[in-house]
């Protein structure tokens, strides 16, 4: 966390990856830099770093006839850094057309009922959130366009506009494999040769790229699809 002023507000950034050196928790931490650079405070939260459980328990389950039901310390805490927030930014990787599981389980504690949705005047109205999910696909994939639509379903439509956020964005970051990844007209998972050398540099720096064009365009309001 940093604790300079900031003219722009808090920036939640949500990391989902097991790896810190993993290309994931690298386009984090640029996306962290961009946003501190736009004036945001930034707020990193890893969760697998803090050791998150995404598992659903009684403590944090919904009780649906009572919207003010105390959650564990744990989620209050993870609530508190929510309402901190004037945005939101979580970076992950794709798995099965999602986002991963850690990253599901926080959703489903944390943004829970009475909290994030049920009430008239919801308590994240307002807030801004940009999901930054890098893909194993290739981008000429025929399944990438699928995927950003169901994407923006489950993600934009379906949790944060559900939850009153004002503007909700998917930026899908293709190619992230080192070994291109493809899917034949049979369904066949094609796993194309490793990238190497000068041609490996240049496809990190296009996907650098691309997530800071997202991650600009976000910052200036203006990232409505990808
Ligand atoms: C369980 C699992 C499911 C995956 N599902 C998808 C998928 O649905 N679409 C896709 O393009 N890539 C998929 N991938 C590939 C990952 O998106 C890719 O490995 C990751 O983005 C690479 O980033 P990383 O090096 O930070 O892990 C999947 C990978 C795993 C391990």
């Amino acid at each position: 966390m940093t604790q300079h002023d900031s003219h722009a507000g808090t920036a939640l950034v949500v990391v989902a990856h097991h790896r810190t050196d993993s290309l994931t928790a690298h386009t984090a931490r640029r996306a962290a830099v961009r946003l501190e650079a736009a004036g945001y405070r930034i707020d990193l939260l890893d969760l697998h770093a803090e050791g998150f459980d995404p598992r659903m328990n009684t403590s944090d389950q919904p009780d649906w006839s009572n919207r003010e039901k105390a959650y564990s310390g744990e989620v209050h805490a993870h609530m508190q850094r929510i309402l901190d927030a004037d945005v939101v930014v979580a970076v992950f990787p794709v798995y099965w057309q999602n986002v991963p599981a850690i990253l599901k389980g926080w959703i489903d504690r944390v943004w829970n009922y009475g909290f994030a949705y049920g009430r008239s005047k919801p308590r994240l109205a307002g807030k801004r959130m940009l999901w930054l999910g890098l893909a194993g696909a290739t981008a000429d994939d025929p399944i990438v366009e699928g995927m950003q639509t169901v994407l923006e379903a489950n993600l934009s439509e379906g949790i944060a506009y559900y939850c009153g956020f004002s503007h909700s964005a998917v930026g899908l970051l293709t190619d992230a494999e080192e070994r291109p990844q493809r899917v034949d007209t049979e369904g066949n998972l094609r796993v194309g040769e490793a990238v190497t050398g000068a041609e490996r540099e240049a496809q990190y720096a296009d996907l650098d790229r691309r997530a800071r064009e997202f991650v600009e365009r976000f910052v200036a309001g203006a990232l409505v699809a990808a």
